[in-house]
């Protein structure tokens, strides 16, 4: 393809050239989205020339702060015990994880003898059942850093990526929540989800005959490779590339060396294997805890090598995951706390919504109490909490930003009963 486009056509143009204004000539610059000639043009016009200044100072301060890193794991844990509840062991791991991560493309940025030395990545492995806080854990761990962070789900990859999304999109997705800006984007942070779906033995839930290639793929990619910017199943894609040979210096590649990948999954029946395993040497510790609804937390906490590998991880993928923590399951009283006291409270949202229609929000202890323990009936952890504060409030938000209410007082009793809640104040209104 790149000797086609550049061989001379009939009237002495060649094939790039006319690709160029075919494809102006069809999206133009007027509908705002397909800009190709700043990349194509000789010199930048201005206004190009001034983003690109910014986007150098930019990223100046970004590799600066980076090779400025000093933060310590405790302080890492402090930062997110004020966002999430619970998961302390989970907190600690991250935290020392992502310090020992970040020092070390500190020192490969500021010591070229580091770079050349062997280093084997902290790449996190997080168990545990929804709703928990496992993306949520990661999403303040990146907010604190200040690097690129994007969310993928295992499920939507293929080992060729002709159905589905080959491993490399990943970090396309990376780059493009970096706005674009590769400099930035190799020093993010990849999380991926439900990565228990991509196990192969049979029986596991989820695709089975293409997980091991996905998983081959995917540990190549957690290591050191470079991957095109420029998906090879995406037309659009292709274009952009054929025009970056058109004048673009610009790299058309990114290493993943430096970046840090996170996975997680629930892996339900992990837990089966382990209890296998461990069942034989603690029995005492079965039938003592047998009446206990959930005790799943108490094996993942003992998943091995050997357990992952038996789940259908290949041992070198189970390798290049070496940290690897459970997160607790989350009891009614851990959903009192987290609508009381996390600063990401859903609670808060909830008071913003209403504050927007002037109308002041208060929620009394009993009646968060009560929230939680609903939410907690609804097993899917603290996300239980968002399907019971909508189910309470969906009639308060309809009716009562067409009133002059301006106070909205939450009981227990309202919490039991919103319709009567919602009548007793509408009543008070008429
Ligand atoms: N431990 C926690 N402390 C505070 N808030 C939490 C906690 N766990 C969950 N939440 C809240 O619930 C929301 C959903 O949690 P999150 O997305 O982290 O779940 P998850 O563990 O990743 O579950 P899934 O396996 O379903 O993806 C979060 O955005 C956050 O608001
Ligand atoms: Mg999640």
């Amino acid at each position: 393809m790149d000797d086609d486009l550049k061989k001379p056509s009939e009237n002495g143009s060649n094939l790039f050239e006319d690709l160029k204004r075919q494809l102006n000539d069809v999206f133009g610059s007027s509908t705002g989205k397909f800009n190709f000639m700043p990349m194509l043009v000789e010199g930048k016009p201005a206004a190009q020339g001034q983003e690109t200044n910014k986007e150098e100072e930019e990223i100046h301060e970004f590799i600066e702060k980076i090779r400025a890193f000093n933060m310590k794991p405790r302080e890492v844990k402090d930062y997110l015990d004020r966002f999430v509840i619970k998961q302390h062991e989970a907190k600690k791991v991250l935290a020392v994880a992502i310090c020992d991560h970040y020092n070390h493309v500190k020192q490969s940025l500021n010591d070229k003898n580091t770079q050349d030395k062997e280093y084997s990545k902290q790449n996190v492995l997080l168990l545990g059942p929804t709703g928990v806080g496992k993306t949520y854990l990661i999403k303040n761990v990146a907010k604190l850093i200040g690097v690129p962070f994007v969310k993928v789900d295992a499920t939507k990859f293929s080992e060729t990526g002709y159905v589905g999304s080959d491993v490399d999109d990943m970090i396309r997705d990376l780059v493009k929540s970096a706005n674009g800006n590769t400099e930035m984007a190799k020093f993010g942070i990849v999380f991926i989800d439900e990565i228990d779906k991509i196990a192969t033995s049979s029986g596991i839930e989820g695709r089975d005959i293409s997980g091991r290639g996905v998983q081959i793929n995917l540990l190549k990619l957690m290591e050191d490779s470079d991957v095109s910017l420029f998906s090879q199943t995406d037309v659009m894609s292709q274009i952009k590339a054929a025009m970056s040979m058109g004048g673009d210096k610009k790299s058309t590649t990114i290493n993943t060396k430096h970046i840090l990948f996170i996975a997680s999954g629930a892996f339900d029946k992990l837990t089966d294997i382990i209890k296998t395993r461990v069942g034989a040497r603690s029995i005492g510790f079965n039938l003592q805890k047998s009446r206990e609804v959930d005790d799943s937390y108490e094996f993942l906490k003992q998943a091995s090598t050997a357990d992952f590998i038996k789940f259908g991880f290949e041992p070198e993928f189970a390798g290049r995951l070496p940290v690897r923590v459970a997160c607790e399951p989350l009891k009614a009283n851990d959903l009192r706390d987290i609508l009381a006291s996390s600063e990401g409270s859903i609670l808060k949202q909830y008071l913003d919504d209403f504050a927007g229609y002037n109308i002041e929000l208060s929620v009394s202890d009993e009646a968060i109490a009560k929230i939680a323990e609903l939410a907690s009936e609804e097993k899917t952890g603290a996300r239980g909490l968002l399907t019971i504060l909508e189910r309470l409030f969906r009639d308060f938000k309809f009716e009562l930003p067409s009133t002059d209410i301006g106070k909205l007082e939450v009981t227990e009793a309202c919490v039991d009963d919103p319709e009567a809640g919602l009548n007793k104040i509408l009543g008070k209104w008429t």
